[in-house]
């Protein structure tokens, strides 16, 4: 079983179902002696929360916000991530990077080579070896078909920016999600988010198994 800090995200179209899954695995991590940080993006610190409401609700251009939320990043990652994968935590992280070339690039049609930079430069932090980016050692990606995903959002809740997009937002996030998982198959566990909950948590679980996280 892994003992050092292990980073890990959670993606889908709004919709795909992640909540109730990361929660479990967190209790999981926690039952088998793991100390876990649960976070989210955008978001994370109080800075991030603030930059957080203002992505999801302030009309804006896709610079600004692709800018945003890499700033908000950025600090997450200092004040958070980075300092919890030192001591050694499970960092379960409620969306990340991919969530914006998703969203931003896919959606609203932003520069990808843009967002790429924007990586590089936002996610470069020192190790052991130097400077490096920092990347999930897992990324879960909850894949729903967006038709189905829309149907499970219908009256749940007054939807911000992003729910309040119509379908065809949601086709091109799904398959900008695709492409990343495409170019880092590595790093990716697929899980079909179209079946029962528990059909789902077992998926989830048994990525995790695999890697020899979990028990
Ligand atoms: P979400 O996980 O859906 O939060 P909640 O479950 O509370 O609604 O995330 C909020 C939204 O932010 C989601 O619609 C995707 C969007 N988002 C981006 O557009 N770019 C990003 O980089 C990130 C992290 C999220």
């Amino acid at each position: 079983m892994t003992v050092g800090g292990i980073f890990i995200s959670f993606e889908g179209i709004d919709g795909a179902g992640k909540s109730t899954h990361i929660d479990r695995l967190a209790q999981m991590f926690r039952e088998q002696g793991r100390q876990v940080t649960l976070t989210r993006e955008p978001g994370g610190t109080p800075l991030a929360e603030r930059l957080r409401a203002m992505v999801l609700n302030d009309p804006m251009d896709a610079m600004t916000e692709a800018l945003l939320v890499f700033a908000g990043r950025r600090d997450h990652l200092l004040q958070c991530i980075e300092p919890a994968l030192v001591r050694g935590d499970v960092v379960l992280c409620d969306r990340f990077t991919d969530a914006t070339f998703a969203y931003q690039g896919g959606g609203r049609g932003f520069d990808l080579e843009m967002l790429s930079t924007l990586e590089r430069w936002v996610q470069a932090v020192q190790g052991q070896g130097g400077e490096f980016t920092r990347q999930p050692d897992l990324t879960v990606w909850f894949d729903l078909a967006p038709e189905i995903a829309a149907q499970r959002l219908q009256g749940a809740r007054v939807p911000d920016r992003f729910e309040a997009q119509p379908l065809e937002f949601f086709k091109r996030v799904a398959a900008a999600y695709q492409s990343r998982m495409n170019q880092s198959p590595q790093r990716f566990a697929q899980i079909d988010a179209g079946g029962t909950r528990e059909n789902v948590w077992d998926a989830v679980r048994l990525a995790l198994v695999n890697r020899g996280w979990l028990a």
